[in-house]
């Protein structure tokens, strides 16, 4: 079986932490988001895995290399952001029909892949969502077991049954013709080429598109989804037994990396401290802290804070009076 997981997208609603790292290269609970996907997909023991890459993918190349070298990872550049279709249609060589799983690459999903992977029949992942003209939506037939429409980012939906990102396609080939076609009209939608529309014309040659609910769905495509995703993780997380500091608290759950310095603060609930992390004097809860950032006299809550950036407030020496206040 294939694996190809669409890395390019350069996570404009994640600024400014994009504008240094691709979104997929975002640390939540520990370890990149990706970092995350491909941990779990690992014990499907794919024969290859095609990472698509384009904004800041020598990051994702050089990450992937260190952390995953035993997986059959293969690096694909897709050098136009012309839309997901055309970056599945990258990795897809012709005439190759195993088995293809495609999995974006922004979100963490809870879910069995080998289930999924286990299908007779395609499969895509499906859960309901409040906002549907956000995404792909999916029309059922009557019995509620085959897929009969697909529409992306419907203006009026029929339906809140979205596409979440997960594509079970039986046949290689039949995907990278479907994408081929739709690349050789020219059948864009917004702008760009849909996988969603090429799996409709699959749809419409007769192929069985079976949906697949998700358990669970971790969107990391804005701060608060992010921080959502982050609180998740690390809730599903084995306690961290080494983190220890006399003169701090930690309030599971927690992540801390390795050669972090932390003193005279309080650290948590729901906190990602990435390796080579400084905190001093503080109290952080909720909140993601890039690699060797340094955090001293603040308290933060629902933060997002990059690598390498520094906050520093000094104590406050105040002369106040009986009945005084001062709100901050
Ligand atoms: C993509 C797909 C959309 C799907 C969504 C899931 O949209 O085109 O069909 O519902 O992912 O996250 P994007 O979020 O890239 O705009």
């Amino acid at each position: 079986m294939k694996i190809i997981i669409p890395a390019a997208g350069q996570g404009t609603r994640l600024r400014p932490h994009t504008h240094t790292v691709p979104k997929v290269m975002l640390p939540v609970a520990g370890r990149p988001i990706i970092g995350h996907i491909l941990a779990d997909l690992a014990s499907l023991e794919p024969s290859g895995i095609q990472l698509v890459v384009g904004y800041r993918g020598d990051s994702i190349e050089a990450y992937v290399h260190e952390v995953f070298p035993d997986l059959p990872i293969e690096i694909v550049w897709q050098h136009d952001q012309l839309g997901l279709g055309h970056a599945v249609l990258t990795a897809l060589e012709a005439k190759e029909h195993e088995p293809t799983l495609v999995v974006l690459g922004d979100t963490v999903f809870d879910v069995d892949y080998a289930e999924i992977v286990s299908s007779p029949d395609h499969a895509l992942g499906v859960r309901p969502v409040p906002d549907p003209e956000r995404f792909g939506i999916v029309e059922l037939d009557a019995a509620g077991e085959s897929i009969v429409k697909l529409v992306e980012k419907p203006t009026e939906p029929k339906g809140n049954l979205a596409l979440v990102g997960l594509y079970f396609v039986r046949d290689g080939e039949l995907l990278r013709s479907a994408l081929a076609g739709l690349v050789d009209e020219g059948g864009t939608t917004r702008g760009e080429y849909q996988l969603t529309d090429a799996l409709q014309r699959l749809i419409d040659a007769g192929e069985r598109f079976i949906p697949y609910s998700i358990k669970g769905w971790f969107d990391c495509g804005k701060p608060e989804t992010l921080l959502a995703t982050n609180r998740e993780l690390l809730n599903r997380q084995p306690p961290q037994v080494d983190v220890s500091s006399d003169d701090t608290k930690f309030v599971a759950p927690v992540f801390v990396g390795a050669d972090c310095v932390i003193e005279s603060s309080i650290i948590g609930p729901h906190v990602s401290l990435s390796k080579g992390v400084t905190v001093r004097d503080s109290v952080i809860r909720d909140s993601i802290i890039g690699e060797h950032a340094t955090v001293s006299g603040f308290v933060l809550e629902g933060s997002i804070i990059g690598p390498g950036a520094r906050l520093e407030a000094a104590p406050r020496g105040l002369n106040l009076g009986e009945g005084s206040e001062l709100i901050c």
